[in-house]
């Protein structure tokens, strides 16, 4: 059995992590200050007293000593919301960067060993080669939040060199599935909600993206986190595949059992300050580690949609 600590434990991505932790048998604590995440997504594994839940702010002080004992933390906790990073990036700047650090100097007082960070794959910004791999170069994020996310990447590597912890920094695509909050998919589905008639959609539909399903996501960073082997490992997570925007309202709008939507296009080739039009990841890094996805975007797509439609 292993100790492991997971920041933002209580969201999207980090109760389906918990999930998985304590399907293998794990002793799980999560720290969260619940400004997104919910104790319900934690419901089951709070019953039978699988994992302790300290509701804290890692801006604050008070849950560093939870670190005491873990043989790994997975840093999920940040403000993810790549387009209120262009209105408010002061704040996404101490919700990821400050935050992070302040993770990093508890990991390093407590002697914890191993380190795995959720990164993005806006570290990349518009990248030239696609799909694109972890070596590219130049690292140039159109928007706040990549900027963050890669500060942030850069921070974990020199704790690990500095002080020999062992870290993964993972960069995502679109990672979708039941709980989220927050992403295409929930935003089509509160509008349609709202008016099944109409849909406003952000752009002009045709920014062409990968998705994958959350649980796929997260048997891969359990997968990369027991397998690598380097003092600083980086991998991309996504799909092998690609999806446009109208096709993912179509999907929505067949999963809520609608028809003759109306789709509104507010125009431009990118959703909103900071959106990249174009991506997909070459996951040939995490292939070659001896992992890769049982589905693609489209799948993975369909399978959120379905989800979020019958109230996931
Ligand atoms: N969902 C995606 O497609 C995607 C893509 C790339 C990267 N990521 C990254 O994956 C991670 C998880 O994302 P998610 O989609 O599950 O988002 P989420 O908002 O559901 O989860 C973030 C969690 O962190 C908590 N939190 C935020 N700030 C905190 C703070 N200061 N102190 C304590 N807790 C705090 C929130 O309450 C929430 O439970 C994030 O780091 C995000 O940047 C997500």
């Amino acid at each position: 059995m292993m100790f492991s600590v997971v920041t933002g434990g209580a969201g999207f991505i980090g109760s389906h992590l918990v999930d998985a932790l304590v399907a293998r048998g794990d002793r799980v604590t999560v720290i969260d200050n619940l400004s997104a995440g919910t104790r319900e997504n934690l419901a089951r594994h709070l019953e039978n007293g699988a994992v302790t839940v300290v509701t804290a702010d890692l801006l604050g002080d008070g849950w560093e000593d939870h670190l005491e004992g873990a043989e790994m933390v997975f840093h999920l906790a940040a403000d993810p919301d790549v387009r209120q990073s262009a209105v408010t990036p002061g704040q996404q700047v101490q919700q990821n960067i400050v935050a992070t650090e302040r993770v990093l100097d508890a990991v390093r007082h407590h002697g914890v060993r191993n380190i795995a960070f959720t990164s993005t794959s806006t570290v990349y910004g518009e990248a030239s080669v696609i799909p694109t791999p972890e070596e590219y170069t130049p690292l140039e994020p159109i928007s706040v939040y990549g900027a963050t996310k890669l500060a942030c990447e850069a921070l974990i590597s020199a704790y690990s060199h500095s002080y020999g912890i062992r870290s993964t920094s993972f960069r995502f695509a679109n990672i979708i599935g039941p709980r989220s909050g927050h992403g295409v998919i929930p935003d089509f589905v509160r509008k349609l909600r709202e008016n099944p008639r109409e849909l406003e959609i952000l752009g002009d539909g045709s920014q062409t993206k990968s998705y994958l399903e959350v649980s796929q996501c997260v048997q891969a960073m359990l997968f990369a986190v027991d397998h690598a082997r380097d003092p600083v490992n980086v991998y991309n997570i996504g799909s092998e595949d690609w999806i446009d925007v109208t096709a993912i309202a179509d999907i929505v709008v067949r999963a809520l059992g609608l028809s003759r939507v109306k789709y509104r296009y507010t125009g431009g080739e990118r959703g909103w300050v900071g959106d990249v039009p174009r991506m997909l990841l070459s996951i040939d890094r995490l292939k070659a580690l001896g992992w890769k996805p049982g589905i693609g975007s489209r799948e993975s797509v369909v399978a959120a949609a379905r989800a979020m439609a019958s109230g996931g």
